[in-house]
């Protein structure tokens, strides 16, 4: 029995497209690319629970905290993604270093990465979306927009936007480059607003005490707030499209890092700064906080800003999530008739479909703070397997160009797993709990029918015409 067998970078070579992609980008498109990408419901939504039930005012130091840990694993994935450019992302990285079963685990917790990670999104849009219409004195019934544990019967905003969205993508809608452009702008634009109105009353007794629930809060606030830093994993993978990767990637990776870090404090400062963070416990604290201050239309322009960036980032999300599992499927690691491509669309719209409707049904009946926390262990258990393998590729393959190399390997690898692997530590047991049940599924789904299947146990390889139904 070989669970550790791999697939080898030739492998991957001949998988990828045909279709060179083609050098259009610098520094600075990589750094909108991934603010495009990153700032979304962390900030928007997460800020207000986490600086009210776990770190207070300290929460900017959470986010330090964080944003160091991301980027010693962005450093470690940008090597990988210049290696190993294809689509399945993490999932193919560890295929390619540690073995079909690990890279079975990571594509497994890729799926509380990103279709876990589209319900709290979608959660907080319909957060957005609510709060929007009460300032336009619409009030909608909680029944129909609250989870149960909130008092709601089913949060229908959530589960319409990713139905809306997961039809989308079955019809082929692409994120363009100027889209993309344009919503970061508008995003930005809702940031600077904010923090243009409500900096002024910013009353430094509010920051008194700074650290309410002590370090531990401050480190159990950088795990819940992990998640306002994902997506910099997929900036990694427009590693070949940058003219210059070695000078490119870091450059455009590191300064997302900064930018967003940079953003992510000022806004915790100026929210944190004008109200007790125990008022804070709300899931658009943005735009809750510019209304308490009389900012009506301010807020309102502020919400429209956060719905229109939710969008983009609950859009990708799902996208990324359809491409995991086509690659999963193309293994033989699920089936493969899921990953079935729609002739007209040429889209995978079975597995988009699957995808929209647990998107849906999690986001429609599950609070957000439970959904981002699990959300954040299935993905930095992914990236400690992705930068281990890092550290793994370099000896099995020493000699193969890297068009973008890590600095001090050995010493950011280990630095990105211990920093990673505390933030994993400080999550709550509960999380641990589910992680847990969640791991053991995937391994019972392995044992019994990936291993068995997969393509590198004699599998059988989809012929091209098999693949579109
Ligand atoms: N970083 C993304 C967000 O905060 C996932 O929405």
């Amino acid at each position: 029995m070989d669970i550790f067998r791999k697939k080898t970078l030739s492998e991957f070579s001949q998988e990828a497209r045909v279709s060179k992609l083609r050098r259009v980008m610098g520094p600075l498109d990589v750094v909108l690319v991934g603010i495009g990408i990153i700032v979304g419901t962390g900030i928007f939504v997460l800020t207000g629970v986490a600086a009210a039930r776990y770190a207070g005012p300290a929460l900017m130091l959470s986010f330090v905290i964080a944003s160091i840990t991301c980027a010693f694993v962005a450093l470690a994935y940008s090597e990988m993604a210049s290696m190993v450019p294809v689509s399945g992302g993490s999932y193919s990285y560890a295929y390619a270093s540690v073995g079909e079963f690990m890279a079975w685990l990571v594509g497994w917790n890729m799926v509380l990465e990103y279709t876990v990670g589209a319900s709290t999104v979608a959660g907080g849009w319909s957060a957005y979306v609510v709060g929007l219409l009460k300032s336009a004195g619409i009030n909608l019934p909680i029944a129909w927009t609250a989870v149960p544990a909130d008092g709601g019967i089913i949060n229908l905003p959530a589960v319409l936007i990713t139905l809306f969205l997961s039809f989308l993508l079955i019809r082929g809608v692409h994120e363009s480059v100027t889209v993309n452009k344009t919503l970061v702008l508008v995003k930005l634009l809702a940031i600077f607003i904010f923090l243009f109105l409500a900096a002024p009353s910013v009353d430094v007794a509010n920051w008194e005490p700074f650290m309410p629930f002590g370090w531990a809060g401050v480190s159990a606030g950088a795990a819940v707030i992990f998640f306002a830093y994902l997506g910099f994993d997929a900036i990694a993978t427009a590693a070949e499209e940058t003219r210059n990767p070695e000078h490119d990637m870091p450059i455009g990776i590191i300064g997302a890092l900064i930018v967003v870090t940079i953003l992510y404090v000022a806004v915790t400062a100026v929210l944190t700064g004008n109200m007790p963070y125990q008022q804070l416990d709300n899931a658009e604290p943005v735009a809750f906080v510019l209304r308490e201050l009389g900012f009506r239309i301010g807020s309102a322009v502020v919400g429209t800003g956060a719905i229109a960036g939710l969008t983009t980032v609950l859009l990708l999300m799902m996208y990324a999530q359809t491409r995991a599992f086509f690659s999963m499927s193309r293994d033989g690691l699920i089936p493969q008739s899921v990953c079935k491509i729609h002739p007209r669309f040429a889209t995978p719209h079975r597995i988009t479909i699957v995808v929209g409707l647990a998107v849906a049904a999690i986001s429609g009946f599950t609070p957000i703070n439970i959904v981002a926390e699990m959300c954040s262990i299935g993905t930095l258990f992914a990236f400690i397997v992705v930068v281990f393998g890092v550290l793994r590729l370099r000896k099995m393959y020493p000699d193969v160009k890297r068009p973008f190399k890590c600095p001090a390997v050995h010493l950011i690898c280990v630095l990105g797993i211990l920093s990673c692997a505390y933030i994993m530590y400080n999550l709550s047991n509960m999380t641990w709990l589910r992680f847990a049940v969640w791991s053991v599924i995937g391994i019972g789904i392995y044992a019994f029918y990936g291993y068995k299947h997969s393509i590198e146990n004699g599998g059988k390889v989809m012929k091209p015409e098999d693949i579109v139904k």
